[in-house]
């Protein structure tokens, strides 16, 4: 017979798109020498290169019941969290009441710092935020052993993937971000705090950790900390927050989450970002990754070229 521990945790979002926690805490959690059972939406070249570093992959969809019995039986712990979508509390209900029937440990729950400035007689008009307070709730009726997990924004979005373009062609960061500060986290730390927790989460259980990044700044002093890890000048340049997201639509961004960003930018124009906590080195014993070294790190993405 297996012990608990030697169950393996299921670790859902294990593909990756923007913010990859779930393919970075599965990595993390086999160096660690845990069991993995990773969850991926489809059979592609992310699950087989999960399979290569050694965990187990399972194909389900987090808002289907048959597939997340198959997901979750025989499981110990587990990560949930998934992309942005219209279909979050769904997905979240869903698990949960599916990890309820098997029984769990511990249930890792992915949600954004913004949900620490809510309550009953106040949400934002983001639908993703509304979505993930009410997925907090329900998991706090649940009864299930919940950790929360509560980033502020990524570098991997706003300073990575929606800034690249302007770096490369312009030598801009081009955001309709305002000039207030903000203190984004990298995913990567992200994934380290959960995977902390997974590994042994019974001192973790009912708590709530909000978790921010290395500073927090304005824009033109990223920049700066852009234009010295590059070695060439960038500036901030405060795009009009209705162009930027006609441009995202037209790039085919779904109008949830377009929606998403641009009341995150709204926020951040107010200075709903400007936020430091000590939860993510206490967590893990180690600093948050830094703008500059973040540059640094994915200095092939910002550099300089024409527009294709
Ligand atoms: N971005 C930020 O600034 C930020 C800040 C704070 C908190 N967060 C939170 O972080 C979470 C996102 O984490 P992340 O960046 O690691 O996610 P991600 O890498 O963008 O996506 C994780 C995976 O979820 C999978 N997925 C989506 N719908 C699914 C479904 N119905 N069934 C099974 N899998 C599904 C996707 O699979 P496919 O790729 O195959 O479609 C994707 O690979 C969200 O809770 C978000 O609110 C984000």
């Amino acid at each position: 017979m297996t012990t608990k521990s030697e169950r393996p945790i299921l670790v859902t979002g294990a593909a990756g798109d923007l913010g990859a926690i779930g393919r970075n805490v599965t990595e993390m959690l086999l160096a660690k020498g845990r069991k993995v059972r990773a969850l991926v939406r489809k059979e592609d070249e992310r699950a087989e290169g999960l399979r290569r570093l050694g965990a187990e992959v399972v194909q389900a969809d987090l808002t289907d019941l048959t597939s997340m019995h198959r997901a979750i039986e025989g499981v110990s712990r587990i990560y949930f969290g998934m992309s942005v979508s219209p279909s979050y509390l769904e997905a979240t209900v869903n698990t949960a009441a599916v990890a309820r029937h098997h029984g769990v440990e511990a249930f890792v729950n992915m949600s954004q710092m913004t949900v620490t400035q809510m309550s009953i007689t106040e949400t934002t008009d983001s639908p993703q935020h509304k979505l993930h307070w009410l997925a907090e709730q329900a998991l706090a009726w649940s009864g299930l052993p919940v950790v929360t997990v509560r980033p502020t924004v990524f570098l991997e979005g706003f300073f990575l993937r929606l800034a690249a373009a302007g770096v490369q062609q312009r030598d801009e960061l081009a955001l309709p971000l305002g000039n207030s500060k903000t203190s984004p986290i990298s995913a990567v730390d992200v994934a380290r705090a959960v995977s902390v927790i997974l590994d042994d989460p019974a001192p973790h259980i009912g708590k709530v950790y909000n978790l921010t990044g290395y500073e927090s700044a304005d824009l033109d002093h990223y920049a700066q900390v852009f234009s010295e890890a590059l070695g060439r000048k960038i500036s901030y340049r405060n795009v009009p927050l209705t162009g930027w997201i006609e441009a995202l639509r037209g790039f085919g961004v779904p109008a949830h989450l377009a929606s998403h960003l641009s009341l995150m930018s709204k926020l951040h124009a107010e200075g709903r970002y400007d936020r430091m906590t000590d939860d993510l080195s206490e967590l893990t014993g180690q600093p948050p990754t830094s703008m500059h070294d973040f540059v640094k790190l994915h200095a092939a993405d910002f550099a300089r070229r024409e527009a294709a």
